[in-house]
């Protein structure tokens, strides 16, 4: 037998899992310049601002309805182009352009409308979003490469 010891499978299941972390993550992505939220969606101001406590929830439906396709930890899929939403690109956006991206989706390029969840709903999901590790220097590793 190749694998003998749990150590040694534990190790490989490791280098496993980094691999396809390495693959995964979508460390590239770049918006869509032509998916903009009108001045005034932009400009709104989330209502549970206030009510960090109100994340927990934001995750528990980013787990449902999202990590299909921008896995768990907001790092996005190359192979479904979608987005690294822990990337300064996204990040850098008003709470209100989230929600209208999130509420409009973009499906000519992959990502739904998710109009059926309650507002409050999809307010919760943008305070989970800003609380995804934040990755400053994923654009200039990228480059490197
Ligand atoms: C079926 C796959 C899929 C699902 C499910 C999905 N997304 Fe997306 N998402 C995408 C793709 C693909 C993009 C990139 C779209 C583009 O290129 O403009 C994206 C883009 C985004 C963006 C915008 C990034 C930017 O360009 O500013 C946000 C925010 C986002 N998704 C949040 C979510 C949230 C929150 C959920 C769950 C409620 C979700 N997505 C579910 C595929 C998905």
């Amino acid at each position: 037998m190749l694998v003998t010891t749990p150590r040694v499978f534990a190790g490989l299941l490791c280098a496993v899992a980094m691999c396809c972390t390495a693959l995964a993550q979508n460390a590239s992505y770049e918006p869509d310049t032509g998916w903009q939220a009108p001045a005034d969606a932009a400009a709104r101001v989330n209502p549970l601002a206030r009510k960090p406590a109100a994340a927990a929830g934001g995750k528990k439906l980013f787990l449902r309805e999202c990590a299909e396709c921008h896995r768990e930890d907001g790092s996005g899929l190359v192979k479904k182009h979608s987005a690294d939403l822990r990337l300064s690109v996204v990040q850098g956006q008003s709470d209100g352009t989230l929600f209208w991206k999130i509420t409009n989706g973009n499906p000519d390029r992959g990502m739904p409308s998710f109009s059926r969840l309650p507002e409050m709903q999809r307010w919760q999901l943008v305070l989970f979003l800003r609380q995804l590790a934040p990755l400053k220097d994923s654009r200039e590793k990228q480059d490197a490469k």
